[in-house]
């Protein structure tokens, strides 16, 4: 059975006490996450510690950086390896945000770069991918992710693509409140995962979940989570809310 995730994306917010605050809110409310759900918290690099010490021996509760550097160590003053963050605990890293991709000019050969340092080092990158406004505009929207996943992750092995999961973010939904349609969100998710049976066979492509991310909340999760090609969500301004994110959590089918 693939993974649902719930993975909050806490991107530059919180100061350390707010962050302390959230997580113990979260944790102190009653969730129900199956032996295939998982909760994933993606803190800045700060606060990875901290959350880490936290979350310590909850069950299928993770923490996840929100980037990392695609060499292993040396002279890069200011960036964060995977063996660091490994050395943390650390088990997911967010890939190729599209804040990270438009802000830090984060090329799919970048990514691809950093997905392997990732797999080297056992860490499931969490794997970002998704079109701009006009790209859906255009209705080219699928020829723009194909080359995103063909760039970044069409170089791994059948065992390697299998530690992926993919998160579809529509860069028109993202921190906008405009959320693509559950149809929308459907189409797109079953279109990767045709495009991922292409090229490594279904049984693989069944196995890797595929996340949606685009102003996700309590209201709209449980619609959305509910479609046979969506495996949960990654969620950004939601997430730094206790009750929207414990009600999103939930809400994994
Ligand atoms: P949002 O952000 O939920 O605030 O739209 C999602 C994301 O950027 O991961």
């Amino acid at each position: 059975m693939r993974k649902q995730i719930a993975a909050a994306n806490w991107k530059m917010n919180l100061t350390l006490q707010q962050g302390e605050a959230l997580l113990d809110g979260i944790i102190s409310k009653p969730h129900s996450l199956k032996e295939n759900q998982q909760a994933v918290f993606a803190v800045p690099f700060p606060y990875l510690a901290m959350a880490q010490a936290k979350l310590a021996g909850k069950q299928n509760v993770f923490v996840a950086a929100q980037n990392c550097y695609s060499k292993k160590s040396g002279a890069y003053t200011g960036e964060v390896s995977v063996e660091m963050l490994q050395s943390l605990g650390i088990q997911y890293v967010v890939l190729g945000h599209s804040e990270r991709r438009e802000y830090f000019h984060e090329s799919n050969q970048l990514l691809a770069d950093k997905v392997n340092i990732c797999l080297e080092f056992k860490m499931l990158p969490i794997f970002c991918c998704g079109e701009p406004l006009a790209i859906r505009e255009a209705n080219t929207q699928n020829e723009y992710v194909a080359k995103q996943l063909e760039e970044s992750l069409y170089h791994l092995s059948p065992d390697q693509v299998q530690q992926i999961v993919i998160a579809y973010e529509p860069i028109w939904a993202i921190g906008t409140g405009k959320t693509a349609s559950s149809d929308q969100a459907q189409e797109m998710h079953a279109f990767i995962r045709s495009q991922l049976a292409g090229k490594y066979g279904v049984a693989i492509a069944d196995s890797i979940s595929i996340l949606y991310g685009g102003s996700v909340k309590a209201a709209n999760a449980v619609e959305i989570f509910s479609q046979p090609d969506v495996d949960g969500g990654l969620v950004g301004g939601a997430a730094l809310l206790v009750d929207e994110f414990v009600a999103i959590i939930n809400a994994l089918k």
